[in-house]
């Protein structure tokens, strides 16, 4: 059965080595006949939760950016891919930006249930990203009957391009090929 796959790719380095992890796990999910889109974070206007609670009441956060749009997105997927380069041993703040916004999206129904896939490059070796991976961690366990199906660690990489030649290639597009 074909599945509807949302890859969220975090990092500000456009073609950096996560966002190209992402992008072979996209090739193999839409080999095997899935519907993907993949969307650079970067490039979206969302802004930091401001903690305002606005959302409990409303059901809704008040901030207009396009997180709104985002978080529909989100709600029609049924895989989501969590990709983030390592910054200081943790995930970059454009995504924890998100993760942080899902608050005001978590008042309504529609984020449970959903499969995740986690992607984390690194210039160090694994030991280095196990505190990125686990935050993301942290946030599916936010989740209603969130399933973590996968986890590509992307180490060693450090300069654009690094990631090429890297095990974490294939992984990135078998694990995309093992969506059904
Ligand atoms: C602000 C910043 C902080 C970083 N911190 C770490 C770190 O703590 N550990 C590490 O191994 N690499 C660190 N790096 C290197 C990146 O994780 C590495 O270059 C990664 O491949 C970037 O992925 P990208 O190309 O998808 O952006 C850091 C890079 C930046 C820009």
């Amino acid at each position: 059965m074909s599945k509807q796959v949302l890859i969220l790719s975090s990092s500000p380095r456009k073609n950096g080595n996560s966002e190209t992890l992402c992008d072979q796990f996209r090739k193999g999910a839409e080999e095997t006949g899935n519907r993907v889109e993949k969307i650079r974070l970067a490039e979206l206007k969302i802004e930091y939760c401001s903690a305002c609670y606005a959302c409990k009441q409303l059901g809704y956060c008040v901030k207009q950016d396009d997180m709104a749009q985002l978080l529909e997105k989100m709600r029609a997927a049924d895989v989501i891919v969590l990709a983030t380069p390592v910054y200081f041993y943790t995930m970059c703040a454009q995504m924890k930006t998100v993760i942080d916004r899902t608050l005001g999206g978590a008042q309504k129904p529609g984020l449970e249930n959903k499969e995740f896939y986690l992607i984390a490059t690194a210039a160090d070796g694994k030991a280095a990203m196990e505190r990125a991976i686990d935050g993301l961690r942290g946030y599916l366990e936010c989740l209603p009957g969130a399933k973590e199906m996968g986890v590509i660690y992307g180490a060693g990489a450090w300069q654009l391009g690094d990631i090429q030649g890297n095990p974490a290639m294939e992984e990135a597009y078998q694990m995309g090929r093992s969506i059904c």
